[in-house]
């Protein structure tokens, strides 16, 4: 059999550099396309297909990269939530205007599947609501404004070409980085980890009331896995646990799992506490994943276990 080609950009990044492991492992040709440089892990790079360095808005580069003729992209270039803040154009130029390039130039190519990863940020403001791929988007920041344009063009090319267009609307990833440049630390499960490891105590930066839903990095793995491999025909998916937890609640967890691993028992306060509103809480449905195949691999104790065995193995 032959492996299929799986191109993924930001393939260095926080997702991209654990999703190429994933594939090669599960057998796929994987080429990770990295930005500013290759990572100096020799093992992670013995199992990629190839690894390639460029800018994703460098059209010419990308004309050159379609030639190896992908079978799947896996997209996952963007600006993260405060650099989207940044000028409309140069914003735009990283996260829209690339969208639109790569599928006019892979759709040319023979590109089977495209996997765009969105957020559930697109969906704005949630209630006390069940939260599925149908309901309207209405994003209220520059970031979640670019993925619901890149959505659109995703969707627009999944109607008028061969290209099987996906979108992944990922709610909170977390879990260690595999390299040490990745952008990572500043995701609240990350956060509270590392504050409770090195500062012994955990501090929120709010009144813990704010809702999350959380998924481990090897978790966001195995979904884009299912949707590679699914025959079924579905524009979007979320990609989430479809468990709401307060920022308190994942701060107590932290406190749980810190106290049976090392017997101590860390103070958890909270800022802003006059400000306490009590959030309702919304559910990101993944019931459409699930039924694809989808399942957890990883509880919460587990991955809060993971981040834990990595900050003893990487003690600054
Ligand atoms: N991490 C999360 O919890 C989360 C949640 C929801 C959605 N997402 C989305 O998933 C995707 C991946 O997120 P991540 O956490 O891995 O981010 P990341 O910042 O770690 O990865 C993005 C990668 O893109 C690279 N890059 C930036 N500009 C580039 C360019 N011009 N050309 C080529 N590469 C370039 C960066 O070097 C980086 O390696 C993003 O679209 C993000 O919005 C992530």
């Amino acid at each position: 059999m032959v492996n299929k080609k799986v191109l993924v950009t930001g393939g260095s990044g926080y997702i991209g550099a654990r999703l190429c492991l994933h594939l090669a492992n599960e057998g796929y040709a994987v080429t990770p396309l990295c930005y500013s440089k290759i990572p100096s892990d020799e093992n992670w790079i013995s199992k990629m297909d190839r690894v390639i360095l460029g800018d994703i808005r460098d059209e010419v580069f990308m004309q050159e990269v379609a030639e190896y003729q992908y079978d799947i992209l896996v997209h996952l270039v963007s600006l993260d939530h405060h650099q989207s803040n940044g000028s409309p154009s140069f914003v735009s130029s990283v996260n829209i205007t690339p969208v639109w390039s790569m599928l006019d130039i892979f759709s040319k190519k023979g590109l089977g599947k495209f996997i765009y990863f969105s957020t559930a940020q697109v969906y704005g403001m949630l209630k006390d609501e069940v939260v599925t791929e149908s309901k309207k988007l209405n994003a209220q920041n520059a970031y979640g404004l670019t993925h619901q344009i890149g959505e659109l063009i995703c969707e627009h090319y999944d109607k008028t070409t061969a290209v099987d267009c996906c979108i992944v609307r990922l709610s909170n990833s977390y879990g260690a980085p595999l390299f040490e440049e990745n952008n990572c630390w500043w995701l609240v499960v990350n956060d509270l980890c590392r504050m409770a490891y090195i500062q012994k105590e955990i501090i929120l930066q709010s009144d813990g009331t704010p809702l999350r839903d959380f998924i481990h990095g090897w978790d966001v793995c195995y979904g884009v896995q299912n949707i590679i491999e699914t025959p079924e025909k579905n524009l979007t998916y979320n990609l989430s646990s479809g468990t709401t937890l307060s920022i308190m609640d994942i701060a107590k967890k932290i406190k749980a799992v810190f106290a049976i691993r090392y017997g101590i028992e860390l103070p958890i306060s909270a800022t802003d506490q006059k400000n306490k509103t009590e959030s309702k809480r919304y559910q990101l449905d993944n019931s459409l994943i699930r039924s694809i195949g989808f399942e957890f691999k990883l509880s919460l104790e587990d991955g809060i276990n993971n981040l834990f065995d990595y900050l003893e193995h990487n003690n600054e």
